[in-house]
């Protein structure tokens, strides 16, 4: 059977100088997780491979490199959901671990669904996640960022949907939220059906952009219901963003994966970095895909 994998490195503009990076980036991750999928790995385990390539790199916003909050540190968001059982994951506002869409992983294998702040941290050391200064999580680009300007701004996040060979569609998300935002402020990423979602029924979708206006619009439910209802990946992805523009304004992007495993690939940003790769394809390709 056909597999598909597909990641994003977040919806906002990005200057020439850090296109190549974000190609770079997208590639690897996508060819991390699509050597698992090759290998009759499941999309749970591409997402999650995947997304820690992404994680380690401080070309995005999550992880290693990510937006630092008003007092200057790192809290992250991710989420995991697989969409056979419609098993979810997720952690909220966590510190100090280095990958934290593994945590979410290990969250989905619990009664919970959703862990935060230092209950969170707490449960990825019982589970033996990598944990680590919260201090070495952050960049020094981003630490100029934020010297530079107060403003709340940007809100890239990464994010991966995969569909495996045995037709099991996976969906993550991982992020660093905005930079300066309010110490517990909590985004799109981790919640289900707003930052992303996965339904064998229909599909897998991850979101990136403004998390108060995708939460709004329940975005990531949104997109695997017009599926559900007979659209393709690409016409549910930008029927999802322009109702968002248009009801509560703001910027995002998603990336979609249907039940064929066709790829939609839709944002009102400046640029879209992401990569993708099918089971037809030699190799992933990747682009910081600019507005339609
Ligand atoms: N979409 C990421 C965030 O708003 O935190």
């Amino acid at each position: 059977m056909r597999w598909a994998i597909i990641v994003h490195g977040g919806a906002h503009t990005i200057t020439v100088d850090k296109i190549e990076p974000h190609k770079a980036g997208c590639l690897r991750a996508v060819e991390a997780g699509a050597a698992l999928l090759e290998k009759e790995g499941s999309a749970l385990e591409a997402v999650e491979a995947a997304i820690r390539v992404l994680e380690d790199d401080p070309t995005f916003n999550a992880g290693f490199g990510s937006m630092l909050n008003s007092e200057g540190e790192v809290e992250m968001d991710a989420a995991i959901m697989e969409g056979e059982r419609l098993r979810a994951g997720a952690v909220a506002s966590i510190r100090g671990v280095r990958h934290p869409i593994s945590v979410a992983r290990h969250v989905m294998d619990t009664h919970h669904v959703l862990l935060s702040a230092e209950g969170a941290r707490r449960f990825a050391q019982e589970r033996g996640a990598e944990l680590c200064d919260p201090a070495e999580l952050v960049h020094e680009e981003q630490r100029r960022e934020w010297e530079s300007s107060k403003e709340v701004r940007g809100s890239d996040t990464v994010g991966c949907v995969a569909l495996d060979r045995f037709g099991n569609f996976a969906a993550g998300t991982s992020t660093g939220g905005i930079m300066h935002k309010m110490p517990g402020r909590i985004g799109d990423s981790p919640l289900i059906g707003l930052g992303l979602y996965a339904d064998n029924s229909a599909g897998g979708v991850s979101l990136t952009g403004d998390g108060e206006s995708i939460m709004k619009l329940a975005l990531a439910h949104r997109i695997t219901n017009s599926i559900c209802n007979g659209e393709d990946a690409d016409r549910a992805a930008e029927e999802a963003i322009a109702s968002m523009a248009r009801r509560v304004g703001g910027e995002a992007g998603c990336i979609v994966l249907d039940r064929q495993g066709r790829v939609g690939v839709a944002h009102n940003a400046e640029n879209l970095a992401h990569a993708y790769r099918t089971s037809e394809m030699r190799c992933a390709t990747a682009s910081v895909q600019k507005q339609r």
